[in-house]
């Protein structure tokens, strides 16, 4: 099956400062995988919004199905046949689930000209979600769902509208596992169908599992399209950053001082059940665990953000009294969150904003900030996470996702903490870029911070920590010093597997 149902040639695009895509070329054939894949800021989302009517290229073609296409808005996009779910998803909070799948053609009804046949609207949704195989209940609120029930409403959507194309970016970055092998399925149903996927994610080990052929982008061009079959994956890595990465996992073993926090006996409700443990200087501590496990809820309760039962946090020895972030703060403590969109950003500010924000205090104490001195930072770390943005009054909504992540860690970095509680730093955050985290929280632990990293990706558990805790509803199950760890005891673990006691 080689038809060929898209071709997008010498696609431009150009925004103030950047060039977005530079004669970007993109060839999808029916009925397959296609993995889009590039750096942060490489463009991968920008051609994407113009195939889906959202952006106009400035110069290029596209044909769909043999014929050109001039001029394209997303309803006419759409009502050709190609669907999108965007990298910040793209539903009405306030709306039931099914208005939201059927928004804009609503059934109506056959006796009252004009008026919505809400019985069908329910009932056709409930069956579009029974289909898929997940437990989402039509009439509920589009809001009170978690983003992982969000996102399958997504999907919901685009196959209820019968696209040819579904173009999926970043579908995965919220998911647990469970929830990303449900779409996988999915994805290899609609296939069957005929329906081209084209699929944009940074978890490169995804691609083999249902990717049928890749495209590389970078720098707004396109590099090369490939089989995936033929591929090793140190090649594609090579032609996504432009260069060889020689460590994925770039870690450093430093002398371990002696604790600067410790956490005992600390319980909220059944989130948490009496989690003892420390952290040392110069320690990278993992956390892993499966979504629901109870890590980032931790994380909320050392940094004050939800309210804890009982348990006390020392600090260098010291008991400390935290009753909201601000205490965290003062006592050294910094929390890079996971849902970096709600918590990290204010989208409508600049950069170099962004970035100083958690530090503005200590500033503002001496009357006025040193603007020079801020650009001069703010300049530094642009360079060293390699943030892509044409200069730093840039608003921080118009970067690309990962860049935006870039951003929050940037701002976390900067400020003044001596424990580090990252959850979820590299998330989004393309290859390259991911080594650079790895750097700087390398240059954290050299100067005597520790870190505390939740992460959901093993191998990154297992290449920066030097000790992990597992954890399971609420509990620690287990302790692994670096040496002793492996994907498998974390999982034993992490699944109600047992209690480790070294
Ligand atoms: N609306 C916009 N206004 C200005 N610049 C934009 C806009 N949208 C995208 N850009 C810029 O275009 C470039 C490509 O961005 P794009 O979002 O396509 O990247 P991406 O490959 O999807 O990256 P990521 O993996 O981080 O999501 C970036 O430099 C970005 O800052
Ligand atoms: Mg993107």
């Amino acid at each position: 099956m080689d038809e060929i149902i898209l071709q997008m040639k010498n696609i431009t695009k150009k925004f103030p400062g950047v060039l977005a895509l530079d004669e970007a070329q993109l060839e999808v054939k029916k009925g397959e995988v296609h993995i889009l894949v590039g750096e942060n800021g490489a463009g991968k989302s920008t051609l994407m919004k113009i195939l889906a009517g959202a952006y106009t290229k400035d110069s290029g073609e596209i044909y769909f199905k043999g014929e050109k296409i001039e001029t394209l808005s997303p309803k006419h996009a759409q009502e050709l046949g190609i669907s999108i779910i965007y990298q910040e998803l793209n539903l009405i909070p306030y709306l039931t689930v099914a208005e939201n799948i059927f928004l804009g053609r609503e059934p109506v009804s056959e006796r009252i000209p004009g008026q919505i046949d809400w019985k069908r609207l329910f009932d056709s949704a409930q069956e579009i979600l029974n289909n898929l195989h997940v437990d989402i209940d039509a009439r509920a609120i589009v809001k009170s769902l978690g983003i992982a029930k969000q996102q399958m409403v997504e999907v919901a959507k685009a196959l209820s509208l019968n696209s040819d194309i579904i173009i999926m970016d970043e579908p995965t970055a919220a998911l647990t596992r469970q929830e990303i092998e449900n779409l996988f399925d999915i994805i290899r149903r609609v296939k069957q169908k005929g329906v081209s996927i084209i699929y944009i994610s940074h978890r490169l080990e995804e691609f083999s599992e249902i990717g049928d052929r890749v495209t590389v982008m970078r720098d707004g061009k396109t590099i090369a399209t490939l089989d995936i079959k033929d591929i090793k994956m140190d090649e594609l890595i090579k032609l996504m950053v432009g260069r060889e990465l020689k460590e994925k996992f770039p870690k450093i073993h430093l002398d371990i001082g002696k604790d600067i926090m410790r956490v005992a006996n600390l319980r909220r409700g059944d989130v948490l059940k009496d989690i003892s443990f420390s952290v040392r200087e110069g320690e990278i501590l993992g956390i892993a665990g499966l979504i629901g496990a109870g890590r980032t809820e931790l994380a909320r309760a050392i940094f004050g953000f939800d309210r804890i039962d009982r348990g006390d946090i020392y600090v260098d020895g010291k008991k400390v009294n935290i009753r909201k972030p601000w205490d965290a703060i003062k006592c050294g403590i910094g929390l890079v969150p996971e849902d970096r969109k709600g918590h990290g950003l204010v989208l409508t500010l600049s950069v170099r904003s962004n970035i100083t924000l958690a530090s503005l205090d200590g500033i503002s104490q001496r009357q006025h900030i040193n603007l020079k001195k801020e650009a001069s930072i703010v300049k530094d770390y642009i360079k060293k996470l390699n943030i892509k943005t044409p200069g730093h009054e840039q608003k921080v909504a118009s970067l690309s996702g990962g860049n935006q992540q870039k951003v929050v860690l940037a701002k976390w970095l900067l400020s003044k903490s001596r424990i580090f509680i990252f959850d979820e730093p590299t998330r989004g955050i393309d290859v390259g870029a991911k080594i650079e985290v790895y750097h700087l929280m390398n240059d954290l632990v050299k100067n005597g911070a520790g870190i505390i990293l939740i992460s959901s990706e093993l191998p990154e558990i297992l290449g920066m920590c030097d000790r992990i805790l597992v954890m399971c509803r609420g509990e620690i199950t287990a302790e692994l010093k670096r040496e002793d760890a492996t994907q498998e005891k974390i999982l034993y673990f992490a699944t109600g597997g047992g209690k480790y006691v070294a």
